[in-house]
């Protein structure tokens, strides 16, 4: 599932037709590139040094064989050796200029590139902060994860080596030809006859390599996602004795990974046989006529000698060229994806700071009508009112899917609904910053996140600068401290990477203390104590009567128990609200709670307390006709 999920996705970007034109993408760019403007012109002016003083060489040798070896040869007059006084230091030059162009060519390149893609890799992590949790619902965290590392990473490559090439072999193939036809025309004409012929050639092979380096790419993300759903589901895995049927499953992406790269392979290994037969024919052509013209008197050895060296200059670059082509289609390609994060609207966005208003505890919480989906199309919440004041409890109750947790969810602003409002102290939170509204509110959710870092540092996190006393006091007050003392390290013990080296039980204490330490004014208890043990949840009521003291606080509890201790109490199903009011006055009601609570009772102890509906579930089955609210 996962595996077919990235696989599609990974297949989608990579064949996805692009919209944008090259040039809106470029000049949009440019803001990147100009603070390196100064890098970029000095670097492309080393390129083109570099591939000139590169094409000096050979013409330098067709001197060297023209002016004085032959006429050596000829005449016998060793005298003209002295040419070479002033042959070889022009040589060294020559070349030491070309090592030089190439050093600054590579310095300034690597500048621009490094930090151009730096501050689009900023950008994107910093819009990624901003950007409400509905695009990390929507989108994949492996494709929102690729725009900063991947993408970046392709714009990279060709700023450092497409571009480059582009101009070094664009440079070195002109001005090799220039050069040829300026020695001898006809001999140009035949000595280039081949290299139409192996531009189409590798062209052709081009389009055919990249669609099968996308296809082993798709692969390759396939078998990624594969081995990530196996490492996560290990144990499950392990369980139920499945480890052979998993691997199978692996080894059959794995095959068909491993045979789409061998066809890679082949196609892309195949262009330097392929020029280097297109070259050779033209050897043979140069050879043939220019040997022909050397005995008719119209050339000298050294323009052949010329001829057969700039050979190199005009034919390799042709696979250079190619791939810095295909370099520049990805890195074009990338810059719109990144682009296309950055433009993305931030649906959850802070008031004009001039219209902000601040707030500096939370005294009121009222809904007004709410209704939100995350789906616009499918609705999951539905005209959901209530209030909540001074240090009022609410407790929230009803299935599984209800929409529980995406009321939660509203509240703490990680989307807006789609109609009805939210208040807090009496003003729509849209005129509330965002980081102020959150300020005075903590969540403890069901499975708490706890931080690869020591458990102090962990509690510390609800107040960053607490001292150790403070963090020590909030452990002891929730019942912590015991546990954690008992730990190898004690405070210091280090939390691994997704809590592996802590019991669930645990985690939740801790996050407890961490919540205490934050002291927030609203407390938000999202099926806190449902997945520990009866002991740890002995422990955790108690520290539940200290952490909700003088506290506002929402609790969605599996266990009416704690929900009793609420002032009032709101039955949800399917998104609405269904029943509302104290525990006994819903008891009274006879309705969805108390059959919910009888159920529990009953599950519990063993007893069974008279009344209507026992059983929930058919209740619901029924079709819940909403119960008369309590006023
Ligand atoms: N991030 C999300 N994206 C899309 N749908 C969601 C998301 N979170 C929850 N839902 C859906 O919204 C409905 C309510 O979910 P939720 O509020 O989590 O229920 P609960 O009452 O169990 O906390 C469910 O149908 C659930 O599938
Ligand atoms: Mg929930």
């Amino acid at each position: 599932m996962a595996n077919e999920r990235s696989t599609f996705s990974a297949k989608a970007e990579e064949t996805k037709r692009r919209v944008i034109p090259d040039r809106v993408l470029w000049a949009r760019f440019d803001q990147y590139l100009r603070p390196y403007r100064k890098n970029l012109i000095i670097g492309c002016l080393a390129v083109v040094g570099g591939a000139l003083t590169g094409l000096v060489a050979p013409y330098l040798h067709a001197v060297a064989i023209n002016a004085i070896i032959s006429p050596i040869a000829a005449t016998g007059d060793t005298s003209r050796l002295s040419a070479f006084m002033w042959w070889v230091p022009l040589f060294v030059v020559v070349t030491a200029a070309n090592y030089l162009f190439q050093y600054i060519q590579t310095y300034h390149m690597r500048v621009l590139s490094e930090y151009t893609v730096q501050q689009l890799r900023d950008d994107c992590v910093a819009k990624l902060q901003e950007i409400s949790l509905k695009y990390f619902s929507e989108g994949e965290i492996g494709r929102i994860m690729s725009r900063p590392t991947t993408d970046s990473q392709q714009v990279r490559i060709f700023l450092r080596m497409g571009l480059t090439a582009m101009i070094t072999d664009g440079a070195s193939m002109l001005g090799g030809l220039v050069i040829i036809f300026f020695l001898n025309f006809r001999l140009a004409l035949l000595a280039t006859a081949m290299l139409p012929v192996a531009a189409l050639v590798l062209w052709g092979l081009g389009g055919v390599s990249r669609r099968q380096y996308r296809i082993s790419l798709t692969h390759l993300a396939g078998l990624i996602a594969k081995m990530q759903e196996n490492c996560a589901g290990m144990k499950v895995t392990k369980a139920f004795v499945k480890e052979e049927a998993m691997a199978k499953g692996f080894d059959a992406v794995n095959d068909k990974t491993v045979a789409a790269w061998k066809r890679t392979i082949l196609i892309s290994t195949a262009y330097l046989p392929i020029v280097q037969i297109m070259r050779l024919l033209g050897t043979v052509l140069i050879l043939w006529y220019g040997s022909m013209l050397y005995i008719h008197g119209e050339i000298s050895l050294g323009v052949l000698a010329a001829f057969l060296e700039y050979q190199f200059s005009y034919f390799m670059p042709l696979v250079t060229l190619l791939t810095a082509f295909d370099q520049y289609q990805s890195g074009i390609a990338a810059l719109e994806r990144i682009f296309d994060l950055l433009d993305t609207e931030v649906e959850v966005r802070d008031p004009a700071p001039d219209q902000a208003i601040p707030i500096h505890t939370i005294e009121t919480v009222r809904f007004e009508n709410v209704s939100f989906g995350y789906d616009p199309e499918v609705p999951v919440i539905h005209g959901v009112s209530f209030t909540l004041e001074g240090s009022k409890k609410l407790g929230l109750v009803g299935p599984t899917g209800a929409g529980k947790s995406t009321t939660i969810n509203l509240l703490e602003r990680f989307y807006n609904p789609l109609s009805g409002t939210i208040l807090i102290n009496g003003h729509d939170v849209r005129n509330i910053r965002i980081a102020d509204c959150r300020a005075h509110m903590s969540t403890v959710l069901q499975d708490s996140f706890l931080f690869p870092m020591s458990v102090r540092e962990n509690i510390r996190f609800g107040k960053p600068g607490a001292s150790d006393e403070e963090v020590i006091e909030a452990a002891k007050t929730v019942g912590a401290h015991e546990f954690i003392m008992r730990l190898p390290g004690g405070y210091d013990y280090l939390i691994q990477e997704e809590s592996s080296n802590i019991s669930i039980g645990q985690r939740q204490l801790i996050s407890f203390a961490r919540t205490l330490l934050a002291n927030p004014k609203l407390l938000i208890l999202d099926e806190a104590t449902s997945s520990i043990d009866p002991y740890t949840e002995l422990v955790l009521q108690r520290a539940l009567k200290k952490l909700l003291a003088n506290r506002m606080a929402i609790i969605i509890a599996h266990r009416l128990s704690t929900i009793r201790l609420c002032d009032e109490i709101l039955v949800i199903d399917h998104g609405r609200i269904v029943e509302k009011g104290t525990h006994d006055e819903l008891m009274r009601l006879n309705g969805l709670y108390s059959s919910f609570y009888r159920m529990q009772f009953k599950e519990e102890s063993g007893i069974e307390i008279p009344g209507p509906a026992t059983d929930p579930r058919q209740a619901l089955q029924g079709g819940l006709r909403p119960a008369p609210l309590q006023p």
